[in-house]
């Protein structure tokens, strides 16, 4: 969760240090600090709080340094103080990490009966102490790097710099992220291609368990084993480098304003506009399968839930959809003929991740829907689904899961041609609504002021319920997610037809209840719905396409028109006025809408 670099430069390399460490704050912004080489002796620079704060301490007091190592936290062990911000020092050892050291309780107490102490309550002290109590035991710095690795359990990604030695820093990957940059005359580490995009794009993917050392010339990679290792050099997307605001006061308000483009671009990797057919690369027979198995965190587990009411409906597939924290650990029982399918923006999710490869390791394929290209998912899946909408940024995900749902649709048809469910000139109707899918998300994003006006309202609420049947459904649980990550306001959604069994309680003047409801087949038992709760005081906003604002009964607070749209596309075309809600109600708040607190972007620990 937390973000890395380590740069070995001919320049100094502080400000390209804090340039990373923006791009990587969408891993953690508890707290962030550097620290440089300056004439053989490790110095440190650390603050609590965003990057910003670490600048100003910078401004204050300078780092001039031509080695440097910087890290961006996302707290696990240990409060978001300076005094637990990274680089962490032991002796003459500091490091930065990312991921957790499961057993640190129980080295941190054979240090100190080494008669070692510690300043923080971070498992990462306890890696420098190790690393230093390697290296005063007579090791060279890579061996006792090796040694320090070997009695580690957990995940980690780590950059090292050690005092004396101007010309070098080691890494190492387990369990969480660290690539190799290559540069001119300059080396670099980092937790991800957006990290070293400023200044490289040929890029090395560290291995699980492999560890590094790199100067301004070269890396020596060693595996797990301690063998030294070549691993392939990439030129990766310039992609990765792009990551700009443009004229939008938010990322997440530019990613949902580019949701249209984002799904264009999706769609057209996954259908053939020639013939009006589907395309979906990697070779899966879908007539063959029996099953699919979507492993998933969060909004990605949300897209997956819709694509279960789609395939299931579309192609008579059947797909079971688990969060992936759950289904790792609860022994699923696993069949042949499955394919599995991890969902995840990232590509990083631990639990995702983890589910994955428990699919993998009971014989199933393997794909993945992932928006980063390069992640540790896209390279270890049978088949890579990529989405094609650009770096998210903003940590309430928008653009990737109108993406992925994009990927699923078109899995969902052409699974349903391939298993005889549909004719071609079927396939070739719901391929040209599809195509027609980024027209009217567009129109939908034009809800913004209808949008903006109900914001204020909600913003007053201490809670909100989303409701909705059918897809509408996963779009009211997407609803509440987003609403609850970005304003912190408590919401739930809920399928409509469980009202009766529960939430219809909470129902009062006070509570605002987003009902989702296009003209479709379930379009009058949600109208129904809508009655019961405005017939108990409760305050609607009903989001529907204009035939149900046509029929729908009289009484609700407000009522947003989004375009009418056949039903395979119904949930894409009413994900943005769900976003934009949350969005206004945040900003009304004035919450940080990009980094709301306590999250992160890339959960890279379990
Ligand atoms: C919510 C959100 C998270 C992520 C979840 C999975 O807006 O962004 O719920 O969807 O952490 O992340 P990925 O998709 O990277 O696996």
């Amino acid at each position: 969760m937390c973000g890395i670099i380590g740069i070995v430069g001919t320049k100094p390399v502080a400000e390209r240090l804090i340039e990373s460490l923006k791009r990587l704050e969408y891993r953690g912004y508890d707290s962030a600090g550097v620290a440089g080489v300056v004439g053989g002796h490790v110095q440190r620079r650390r603050a609590a709080g965003k990057i910003k704060a670490l600048e100003a301490v910078l401004a204050d007091d300078p780092l001039v340094a031509k080695v440097g190592i910087g890290h961006t936290r996302w707290a696990t062990h240990g409060g978001p103080s300076t005094r637990n911000a990274h680089p962490h020092t032991a002796g003459r050892v500091t490091l930065v990490h990312n991921g957790i050291i499961e057993n640190y309780a129980e080295l941190r107490e054979m240090l100190k009966g080494e008669g070692r102490s510690f300043d923080s309550e971070t498992d990462t002290e306890v890696i420098a102490a190790l690393v230093d109590f390697e290296l005063s035991g007579g090791k060279p710095p890579l061996e006792a790097l090796k040694a320090a690795l070997d009695k580690l359990s957990g995940a980690y990604a780590l950059a090292v710099v050690i005092e004396g030695e101007d010309e070098f820093i080691m890494g190492a990957r387990k369990g969480s992220p660290l690539v190799v940059g290559y540069g001119d005359g300059e080396m670099f580490l980092g937790s991800d291609a957006l990290a070293v995009g400023p200044f490289t794009n040929r890029i090395a993917y560290l291995e699980e368990g492999d560890y590094v050392a790199i100067d301004r010339h070269q890396a020596r990679i060693f595996d797990v084993h301690g063998q030294p290792v070549l691993r392939e050099v990439r030129q990766v997307a310039a992609s990765a480098a792009l990551v700009e605001k443009g004229n939008y006061r938010h990322f997440m308000e530019k990613e949902i304003h580019d949701q249209p483009e984002g799904c264009q671009r999706t769609i057209a990797a996954y259908v053939d506009t020639l013939t009006d057919r589907t395309a979906i690369p990697g070779g899966i027979d879908f007539a063959a399968l029996e099953r699919i198995q979507i492993v998933a965190c969060g909004t990605s587990y949300i897209a997956g839930l819709l694509g279960k009411y789609m395939i299931e409906q579309l192609a008579d597939l059947p797909v079971d959809v688990e969060i992936a924290s759950e289904f790792r650990y609860r022994q699923p029982a696993l069949r042949g003929g499955s394919l599995v399918i991890a969902m995840s923006q990232s590509g990083e999710t631990a639990d995702t991740l983890a589910a994955l490869r428990y699919c993998q390791a009971k014989g199933m394929q393997s794909a993945a829907v992932v928006n980063a290209a390069e992640s540790t998912m896209a390279r270890e899946v049978d088949v890579v689904w990529p989405i094609h909408c650009g770096p998210e940024i903003g940590v309430a995900s928008t653009k990737a899961f109108t993406a992925q749902i994009c990927v699923l649709t078109s899995l969902a048809v052409a699974a349903a041609r391939a298993r005889g469910r549909i004719d071609e000139a079927e396939e070739q109707r719901l391929v040209r609504v599809l195509l027609g899918a980024p027209r009217l998300i567009a129109e939908s994003i034009n809800l913004d002021s209808a949008v903006r006006a109900v914001a204020a309202e909600i913003a007053k609420a201490q809670d909100v319920l989303y409701l909705g049947r059918g897809p509408m459904y996963p779009l009211a649980l997407e609803g509440a997610l987003k609403l609850k990550e970005i304003s912190y306001i408590h919401a739930e959604g809920y399928a409509a037809g469980e009202l009766k069994h529960g939430p219809i309680a909470l129902v009062d003047e006070q509570t605002p209840i987003v009902i989702l409801a296009p003209f479709d087949s379930y379009f009058e038992k949600s109208a129904s719905n809508m009655s019961e709760v405005m017939a108990r005081g409760g305050q609607v906003v009903f989001i529907t396409d204009p035939q149900g604002e046509r029929q729908a009964p009289a009484g609700a607070r407000v009522v947003m028109t989004a375009p009418g749209s056949d039903p395979l596309i119904t949930p894409l075309v009413m994900s943005a006025p769900i976003q934009l809600l949350a969005y206004y109600v945040a900003l009304q708040k004035g919450a940080d809408v990009d980094q709301p607190r306590n999250l992160a972007k890339s959960v890279t620990v379990e």
